[in-house]
């Protein structure tokens, strides 16, 4: 499934589908190259989840974490571009993190990947003229609900 991305508006509005969906247990695994929007995306699934703060990117604390009543449901926010090995994942407790949450995840490939998940909904953003395009796939918890 491909879905267009023209501008930040289609950014929340695709955020806001995705958060419309989301259960604990899933993961969304955000790709793509540095500036293709992961960040974004992910603050406007967090806002359309209700949260009102500032989402810092997780560039440098790798795991942000966000819980109701802030939210509607437990969110782990990671970035895991600065992971060296998949281990590194596994040592940071990303398994304890997960527990009863949704995970959305920039850099899934760095932490071993979850395509294999049936809960995770990959989302491979690429540059597209001035704004963004999405290929998105969905393991078989998604069938029926992709955003
Ligand atoms: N659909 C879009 N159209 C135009 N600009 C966008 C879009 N999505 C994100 N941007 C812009 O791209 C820049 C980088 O986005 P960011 O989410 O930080 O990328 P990433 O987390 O993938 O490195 C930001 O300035 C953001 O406003
Ligand atoms: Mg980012």
């Amino acid at each position: 499934m491909i879905v267009p991305l023209p501008d930040l508006a289609a950014m929340q509005a695709f955020g806001a589908r995705i958060a419309d969906q989301l259960r604990s247990g899933d993961v969304v695994a955000l790709a793509g190259q540095l500036g293709a929007g992961k960040t974004t995306l992910a603050r406007a699934v967090l806002a359309s989840l209700g949260y009102k703060g500032e989402v810092p990117s997780p560039t440098f604390t790798i795991v942000e974490t966000y819980d109701p009543p802030l939210v509607r449901l437990p969110v782990v926010h990671a970035d895991f571009y600065r992971l060296k090995s998949v281990r590194e994942a596994e040592e940071l407790g990303l398994d304890d993190y997960r527990k009863g949450a949704a995970l959305l995840a920039e850099w899934p490939d760095h932490a071993g990947g979850f395509a294999h998940e049936a809960a995770c909904l990959s989302i491979n953003l690429e540059i597209h003229d001035l704004g963004r395009k999405a290929i998105v796939e969905g393991g078989t918890d998604w069938l029926g609900r992709m955003p």
